[in-house]
């Protein structure tokens, strides 16, 4: 094997507490050989010192710029801003396939450098099904919140949480008997997630997926109280709801929160609005009579950090132990990576 070294970034962004590795998995890396390089953050989920326990190397946060050549920057979300030029090979997700409203920019600036994206959305195996994901707590969270919400019990600002914690919060309410709720993408990861939480609310949700929505009955859509959207678009459909739905004359939907949050790219399904909730503001009031809110906050597993991180680290192990570009899921990544730059007409070096 050529010697690897991986260099797991701090997240720019304050509220990002998960990590894509966690210690015990970090050991196993160190364990076989990999050099671990392990920034300091003061807000991941896990203790520096856990990392340095395990025989990994300490470096400050946001050093991963002067970082070797061949080192590999691990991170989850975006990079901060700085520098222009991108010189590594970066492992996160860079949300820059879909014709996001920044994917030019970033994939300008590893042209810029020479360096390359290895987009963990795009890691997948040999079926295209994705190897490593948050879907499963994305989906738990999105639905837990609409619950909370519609039941007038979601506090904000969000905060970091655990599992037993949302449970309590979570079970079943006297007055939750009448709420409808549907969930779209229901077989997927995040589908599953939701499923899971809305069955601790005390809820059967409607579950739709690809053969319910190829006919898609709007009205049937908008006649429940909720809505959790866990699609995984990968070409345009007709959206689920419309501008014009949130003024249907009987409308019942009040509550939706969008877990795919593929805002601002052709492919969303839900094109009602034009930006994402935060954890300080978690719901947007976009009709008043009757209400129509909506939840859309991307980074919801963050707020199960240790649960999220642990999962995610599991499935994302076996594929760093075996980290390589010339073939394999690493390879299709840059394989991806290259044919997304073409796309946009960006030369990569
Ligand atoms: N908000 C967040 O914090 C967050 C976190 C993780 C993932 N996500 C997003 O959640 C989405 C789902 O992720 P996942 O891991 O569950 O994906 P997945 O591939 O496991 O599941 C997606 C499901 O959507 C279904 N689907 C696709 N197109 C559909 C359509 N037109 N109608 C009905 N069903 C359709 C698929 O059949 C599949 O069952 C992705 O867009 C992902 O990026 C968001």
């Amino acid at each position: 094997m050529t010697a690897v070294h991986l260099w797991l970034r701090h997240e720019p962004r304050p509220t990002e507490r998960r990590t894509p590795v966690v210690p015990a998995d970090a050991r196993r890396l160190i364990e076989h050989g990999i050099t671990l390089t392990v920034e300091d953050s003061p807000q991941r989920i896990f203790p520096t010192g856990e990392y340095e326990a395990v025989g990994a190397q300490v470096a400050p946060a946001g050093s991963w710029v002067a970082a070797p050549d061949d080192a590999v920057i691990l991170g989850l979300k975006e990079l901060p801003d700085d520098p222009d030029e991108l010189t590594h090979r970066h492992i996160f997700f860079g949300h820059a396939y879909k014709q996001q409203p920044d994917a030019e920019a970033l994939l300008t600036r590893f042209a810029a450098g020479g360096g390359a994206l290895l987009d963990l959305e795009y890691l997948v195996d040999d079926t295209g099904r994705r190897l490593a994901a948050f879907g499963y707590w994305a989906g738990y969270l999105g639905a837990a919140l609409a619950v909370l919400h519609h039941r007038g019990r979601l506090a904000a600002e969000l905060t970091p949480t655990d599992e037993k914690a949302l449970g309590e919060l979570l079970s079943p309410d006297s007055g939750d008997r009448d709420i409808s709720a549907l969930v779209i993408g229901a077989l997927g990861r995040s589908g599953r997630g939701a499923r899971d939480a809305l069955a601790a609310a005390g809820i059967s949700p409607t579950t739709w997926d690809l053969a319910e929505t190829q006919d898609l009955d709007r009205d049937a859509l908008l006649a429940h109280d909720l809505l959790v959207n866990c699609v995984l678009a990968t070409s345009p459909v007709p959206p689920f709801v419309r501008p014009q739905d949130l003024d249907a004359p009987g409308r019942r939907l009040r509550t939706v929160s969008d877990v795919t949050c593929d805002v601002g790219s052709p492919l969303n399904v839900l094109p009602v609005y034009d930006r994402t909730t935060e954890w300080a503001d978690p719901v947007r009031r976009l009709r008043d009579e009757p209400p129509f809110d909506l939840i859309a906050i991307d980074n919801l597993p963050s707020l199960l950090p240790l649960e999220s991180s642990t999962d995610f680290s599991a499935s994302l192990l076996p594929q760093l132990l075996d980290f390589r570009t010339d073939s394999g899921p690493w390879g299709r990544c840059l394989a991806r990576f290259a044919s997304a730059s073409r796309e946009l007409g960006i030369k990569q070096g």
